[in-house]
């Protein structure tokens, strides 16, 4: 039913203006990719299928990262339909999701500067504003769950500051509350189309996701499995990596946590 609470989604427009073929909402769920994952097992290969939910008590980030879903925010997990794309290609996944929370922010809150924090964040006006976890069930044949977090119209304006400094809702990057329904649906054809174009021209997507790498030009430090590498990022490469400049070259780094520190 339509509604004017710019919170509630409205499933029915989401399954008559997205490629959706079902929406299960949950009001509470451990966390959205859980139930993605179990439910991706029977799921026919032609069907995509949307979790969403309210709440989540056990919503979990990269690594060992926690997620907190607060009131107003959008917690949800896509499971793609059948793709003919291997598990190897979730980094790309990841980066295509990002790209799509960043093209679908910038239509509700024209002046934010949407980023992709290689590999997983998505930023607006240098401060984070979405996570990204792309997991994959049934590894032989892979369906991916594309699970979001996005602070939309939980505002952070009350906030500290030291959480103000780190984190922003797209809601103050606007000026005003955003149709939560319409982001949704936004999201989810670019990511559809996005997705198409991993397929049919890696290249031109390549080009359009370093267009919105925050990293780029800046020094980074990058932590992975007990090495730190420090370096200029030059940019994110064709497969996804992130390229640091390094003494000993260009170095293309497949995972790990990154921080700015220039
Ligand atoms: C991160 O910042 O490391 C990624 C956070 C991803 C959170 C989303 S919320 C919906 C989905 N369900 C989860 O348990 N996690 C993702």
């Amino acid at each position: 039913m339509p509604t004017d609470n710019p919170d509630t989604i409205d499933i029915s427009r989401v399954l008559a203006q997205t490629s959706i073929g079902h929406v299960h909402y949950l009001p509470e769920a451990d966390s959205t990719n859980n139930q993605a994952l179990c439910r991706a097992v029977d799921l026919p290969d032609d069907q995509s299928e949307l979790v969403l939910a309210s709440r989540q008590t056990a919503g979990r980030g990269r690594g060992q990262n926690r997620w907190y879903s607060a009131e107003g925010s959008l917690t949800f997990s896509l499971i793609t339909r059948l793709l003919p794309i291997a598990a190897s290609q979730t980094p790309a996944v990841s980066l295509v999701a990002g790209l799509a929370a960043c093209l679908a922010s910038e239509r509700h809150a024209p002046r934010a500067q949407p980023a992709i924090k290689w590999p997983n964040d998505v930023y607006l006006n240098e401060r984070k504003a979405a996570g990204v976890l792309i997991e994959v069930a049934r590894p032989a044949t892979p369906r991916f769950v594309v699970g979001i977090g996005m602070n939309v119209n939980n505002t952070l304006a009350g906030a500290p500051q030291e959480v103000r400094d780190r984190a922003i809702s797209l809601c103050d990057a606007a000026g005003q509350p955003v149709g939560a329904t319409d982001l949704l649906i936004d999201f989810l054809n670019l990511l559809d189309e996005h997705l198409a174009m991993l397929i049919t021209d890696g290249p031109r997507l390549a080009r359009l996701w370093r267009g919105y790498c925050l990293l780029t030009g800046r020094r980074v430090r990058l932590s992975v499995g007990g090495r730190t590498l420090e370096g200029e990022c030059q940019g994110i490469a064709d497969d996804g990596a992130l390229l640091l400049a390094t003494p000993q070259g260009v170095t293309p780094c497949y995972g790990g946590v990154v921080e700015i520190y220039a």
